[in-house]
């Protein structure tokens, strides 16, 4: 589904990200784990196609097409779909605006709404005001409403409350289950790459693989919840080790 070959990217004429080699199948879940500032979000960002973010050597390939210098648009169009740690607030443009215009008649805007208890958003400007848990609430369903065949997620329960994160939870799960996506994605099995901190969505998710990324670099993979439990009780560094001892 998405491939990364020896990216190398920049942002502001300094380099965040150094030879990343990733290669995600068609109907995969895979975590991204790591340190604040180690490019987790560049990674994800720069695979969207944000324009700030600079490929100096390496490609993208997503269902076997070159889309390293793709535009956004196009990409999100081909089946690249993301929840951003950060989205941004855009006054004027009112949520149901948006869920109509991406879903066309795909998506019941009122029922997904309700079910993830938006139904009093969507008449609001999107993300304007919104608290930290509306924040993602919002983010995926205007993601569900894209339908994308590969789902990024960077921290989609970050902030959530522990009543939220189960109503938030199901839905990913739903949503990564999905089949068929883009323009010509039917039949399609969704994939998926999360970022976490906290690993509470992998008690929602069936993902097969995860990374570490540290100083930019992917520092070692293996299974989600070993990989996890290491983490947390030994922090990056043993990961970090292990890839310069390799
Ligand atoms: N637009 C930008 N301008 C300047 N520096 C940037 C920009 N975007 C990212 N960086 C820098 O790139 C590095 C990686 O940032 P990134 O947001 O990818 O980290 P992260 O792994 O997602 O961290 P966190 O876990 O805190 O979200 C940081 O040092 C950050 O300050
Ligand atoms: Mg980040």
């Amino acid at each position: 589904m998405l491939k990364v070959e020896g990216l190398n990217v920049e942002v502001r004429g300094k380099q965040v990200l150094h030879d990343i080699d990733l290669d995600i199948p068609e109907g995969s879940t895979y975590v991204l784990f790591g340190p604040n500032g180690s490019g987790k979000s560049t990674l994800l960002a720069t695979i969207m196609g944000f324009s700030q973010f600079e490929v100096t050597s390496g490609r993208i390939f997503f269902r076997g097409k070159d889309i390293t210098d793709a535009p956004i648009d196009e990409r999100a169009r081909l089946g690249i779909g993301m929840l951003m740690q950060r989205p941004p607030n855009i006054p004027g443009v009112r949520l149901r605006s948006v869920l109509k215009a991406t879903s066309g008649d795909g998506m019941d805007v009122e029922r997904a709404a309700g079910e993830l208890n938006m139904d009093s958003f969507l008449e609001r400007d999107i993300n304007v005001g919104f608290s930290g848990g509306e924040l993602k609430r919002s983010e995926i369903l205007q993601l569900q409403a894209q339908g994308p065949c590969f789902l990024m997620m960077d921290e989609p329960e970050s902030g959530v409350d522990l009543v939220s994160i189960q109503v938030i939870g199901k839905k990913i799960r739903d949503l990564i289950g999905g089949i068929g996506c883009g323009s010509d994605g039917s039949g399609t099995i969704r994939s998926a790459l999360i970022i976490t901190h906290t690993g509470q969505i992998l008690d929602f998710i069936e993902a097969q693989k995860a990374f570490v990324l540290a100083n930019g670099t992917i520092q070692c993979s293996g299974s989600p919840d070993v990989m996890f439990e290491r983490i947390r009780r030994h922090g990056y560094e043993e990961c970090i080790r292990c890839h310069q001892r390799n």
